[in-house]
This record gives structure tokens, sequence and C-alpha cells, in this order.
């Protein structure tokens, strides 16, 4: 998934730069991943440690994350389960088609009439076994994380959800395919996935190692994001204007300039983790000097950095793809 702030191409600098610092053997240790979007980076430390604590505020992170992190055995018939999804019957009469989609006449169009159409029938499907008890959670957070992956794909987006483009692009026209959104099988050690403000949850939790990736700029990933929400979610509302966006989604104090510092100070106070790893870029609410003088207040503190491509829309219109430097802030409380 193309996710603003998506740590994928920096997790060999994450996993080694905590390496370095914590010691080569993790196995014994906690990890938390407590901002974890797509999970990618406890996607890769998952194989390395004893346990990993996955949680974000956004729902659809939290279905991607009980697949990713927290599913780890097989799931039997798992692969007919999605075959089943993929052979439905369309359903015009869903709230993704009756909403989001052209044909309607909803006036949107974030998606193919076809793909809308199928996005409900799956999601509708999904919902049904669970309410018949046909599907465990583990199944059905793998079907819904398949689902909201493949949607994602044929998203009619420059590439978040804050708009849609006028005419379909040649990857909205591809029609949804069903790809089994595949998670390591690799251990048989529990991990736990939230759907917490990190702030609450911090208060709750104690481990090794805290990995932080908090949003750095204003964007809000409720708003970005909103359909990625709404087909996890599936609860009827009415959409706001042109973008359709729920009434009620997340404002987080991590996208606020006059918030940040107060929440993040607290965060870092509160964090019963011997080690905090924290991402942050050049162009963040906070400067790298703020970050400093108040992680180094609860610490032994340093600073790596790493060249970075940024975050780019995919018709090159919307952000710009100029380099930027990435920070890893460290602290051995
Ligand atoms: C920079 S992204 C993390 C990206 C992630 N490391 C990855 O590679 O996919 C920041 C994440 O923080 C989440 N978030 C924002 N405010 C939050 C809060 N107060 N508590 C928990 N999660 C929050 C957002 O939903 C978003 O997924």
């Amino acid at each position: 998934m193309n996710y603003i702030g998506s740590k994928h191409k920096l997790s060999a600098f994450i996993v080694e730069t905590v390496k370095a610092v914590v010691g080569a053997n993790l196995t014994g240790k906690v990890f938390c991943d407590l901002f974890a979007g797509t999970g990618i980076v406890g996607r890769n430390f998952k194989p390395l440690v004893k346990k990993v604590i996955a949680n974000d505020s956004e729902f659809y992170s939290f279905v991607l994350n009980q697949n990713y992190i927290g599913n780890h055995r097989e799931i039997a018939e798992k692969s007919a389960f999605l075959a089943e999804l993929e052979a439905l019957t369309s359903a015009d009469d869903g709230f993704i088609y009756q909403n989001y989609c052209a044909g309607s006449g909803s006036g949107r169009q974030y998606f193919s009439d076809d793909n809308g159409k199928k996005i409900d029938a799956a999601r509708r499907q999904i919902e049904a076994w669970k309410t018949a008890n046909r599907i465990n959670d583990s199944l059905y957070y793998f079907l819904l994380a398949s689902l909201l992956e493949a949607a994602d794909k044929v998203a009619n987006t420059a590439s978040v959800y804050g708009a849609f483009l006028k005419k379909l692009k040649p990857t909205a026209q591809k029609p949804l395919t069903l790809a089994p959104a595949q998670f390591l099988l690799n251990n048989d050690n529990d991990h736990e996935v939230f759907n917490a403000d990190a702030n609450d949850l911090i208060t709750q939790i104690r481990g090794d190692i805290l990995y932080l990736d908090p949003p750095y700029n204003q964007r809000q990933y409720g708003a970005n994001y909103h359909l990625l929400n709404t087909i996890a979610r599936y609860q009827p509302f009415t959409p706001q204007g042109k973008t359709g966006l729920p009434p009620d989604y997340a404002r987080s104090n991590y996208c606020r300039k006059n918030r940040v510092a107060i929440a993040f100070e607290r965060l870092i106070k509160r964090a019963d983790f011997p080690f905090v790893f924290v991402s942050y870029n050049n162009e963040g609410l906070m400067t790298v000097a703020e970050i400093k003088t108040l992680m180094e207040k609860y610490g032994k503190y340093r600073v790596v950095s790493t060249a970075y491509q940024r975050f780019k829309a995919d018709n090159g219109r919307a952000y710009s793809a100029a380099a930027t430097e990435e920070y890893l802030h460290i602290l051995e409380k």
C-alpha cells in the first residue's frame, strides 16, 4: 500500500539501528509499534522478537495489523474462502457503489462501478460469514485485509482518498482481484494488536523496544484514508460533501501544531520501555532540535539519519518527490 509515511523502504535502516543499539539477538524482546499504519515495521520485527505489540488509532490499520501481526498460524481453507468471495455476483445496492461510484449518480468516482459493486458484495459476505460463525477472527481479519489491499490497488485517486480523479485512471479500470494478504507463519508466539490512541495505550503496556512513527504533518490519516475505514467498518452514515467523508473522522493531536509537542512529551514520559526509537523527518511539525530537547530530559539520547525519497502521489502533481532527511531519535530511559 502506498501509505503516507510508510517505512517500507526504511525497514532495513530501522532494523539495523535497533540491533546496533539493543543487541543483535532480539529473540527475548517485546517490540511495540505504537503508530503501526500498514504494519510494515512490526512485520519486519515479527520474526526477530518474542512478541510484537501493534497499535494504530485508525480502524483500517487495526484490520491490517490483526492480519499481518496478529495472525501467525496457518488458517485452514483461507484460499477457498477467498475464492468464494472472488466468485460472488456483484451487488448494486451496497454502500460503496451507492455513495462512491459514478454509476449510482453519487457524484463521486473513487472506484469503477464494477469494482465498487464487487467490494460491496465481498464485504457483506465476510460479515455474513462472521455473524453465522462460519469464520473465526483470524480468518475474518485475513479476508478483510485482503479486501482492503485489493480495493486500494484499484482506487481512482492520485494516491490518498482526500479526492478522486475525474476520469478513471488505468489501474482503476482493472478489475479488483482478491490476492491473499500474506502473513508470516514463523513462530508460536502470540502478538497483540490494539486500536487505541497511543497516549491512552501507553499507560497499559510495557516491553523492551518502543518504536514511534507518529504523523509528522497536518494531514489527518482519518481523512486521507477514509474509504479504507468505510470499507473496514461498513456501517452506514451520511457522506459529507464532494469527498464523501464520514462526519466524525478522528483527528490526531500529532497532526496539530499547537498540540503535538505536549502529546509527544507525555508519551515519552509515560513509556515503560528501556529503549525508545522515534522516526521523524526534517519537514515535520516538530523540529529535530525540539525533539532532542524534549527526549533528552528522560535519558540518554542520540540521533541517526538517512537520506530518503519523500511520499509521492502517483500523478506526480500533488506532492513533490524531493529527497528529505529521515531521522531516528534514540532514547535509553
Ligand atoms: C507515519 S504513519 C505510520 C506509518 C507506519 N510506520 C508504516 O510504515 O506503515 C502514522 C500513523 O499514526 C496513526 N496515528 C495518528 N495519530 C495517532 C494516535 N494518536 N494514536 C495512535 N495512532 C495514531 C495514523 O493512523 C498513521 O497510521
